[in-house]
């Protein structure tokens, strides 16, 4: 396994609560990685430890290391808001900015100094495309965005990630809110992205981590439980509870 991001005895605390008892897992470049177990395990704070989301929170104690490229992101040194630009988030709920399709996609472009017309459509179209958007706006990129269906804006709030160009995704149950056919251009997506980015998918539901998933992780109340291929940790995992899990006895 090429290795992109490796967690090495991960606790946090908030309080004085144990969220995150030691977690030890190495995440693969250009791969697909899983991340389920039921509500309350600690994936959305272990997404945000990856981020550096979690500085913006009080209380909170953080051991142990991660490492991305075999640096430890969590080092005093490391600039949070250098290290945001190289991770892209796609959370839950998308959040448009108020402003038509093109401009959401073109604001953070237009922030880095770049204003030609021609370049910049090149970046929104092809940003689209990635996101397979592309087909369904093409005719009405001025449209104001707050008008495109929820799945609509899930893939333009994709497609504003993407622009930035990072080299790691992080999407926190993207396709909660979303109907299968939407559900499913995110998936034949994100099955495309992984070829350039390193993938994290948080999703309750197993069968879309089992669908696209190259490896995964499945979280028990701040612990890791099991961990490997998609395909070993659904047709044969080690663990009763990863089994109970998977098999929908709990959630
Ligand atoms: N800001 C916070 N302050 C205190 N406790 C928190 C905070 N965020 C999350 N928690 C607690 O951490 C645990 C894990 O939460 P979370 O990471 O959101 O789990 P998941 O995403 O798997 O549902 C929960 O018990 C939750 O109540
Ligand atoms: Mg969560």
């Amino acid at each position: 396994m090429d290795v992109k991001i490796k967690i090495d005895n991960l606790r946090v605390y908030f309080e004085k609560n144990e969220i995150l008892k030691g977690i030890k897992i190495n995440i693969a470049k250009n791969m697909i990685t899983g991340f389920m177990g039921p509500a309350g395990s600690g994936k959305s704070t272990l997404i945000s430890i990856i981020n550096r989301m979690i500085d913006f929170e009080d209380n909170v104690k953080i051991e142990g290391r991660v490492l991305i490229d075999d640096i430890n992101i969590l080092d005093k040194e490391i600039n949070p808001v250098s290290l945001r630009r190289r991770i892209g988030t796609v959370f839950a709920v998308p959040i448009p900015l108020q402003r038509s399709i093109f401009e959401n996609i073109a604001y953070g472009p237009r922030l880095k100094g770049i204003n030609d017309k021609i370049e910049l459509f090149k970046i929104v179209s092809d940003s689209l495309k990635k996101a397979f958007l592309w087909d369904e706006v093409k005719d009405r990129l001025d449209m104001s965005a707050t008008k495109l269906s929820g799945g609509q804006q899930q893939r333009l709030c994709l497609a504003r990630t993407l622009v930035l160009k990072p080299e790691i995704i992080l999407l926190d149950e993207p396709c909660s809110g979303l109907d299968p056919i939407s559900t499913a251009k995110i998936e034949e997506a994100l099955s495309e992205l992984k070829k350039e980015y390193t993938i994290v998918l948080v999703s309750n539901n197993t069968k879309q981590i089992a669908r696209i998933s190259d490896y995964s992780a499945f979280f028990y109340l701040g612990e890791l439980i099991e961990y490997g291929t998609t395909e070993k940790v659904f047709t044969n995992p080690s663990q009763k509870k990863t089994e109970d899990y998977i098999s929908g006895k709990f959630g």
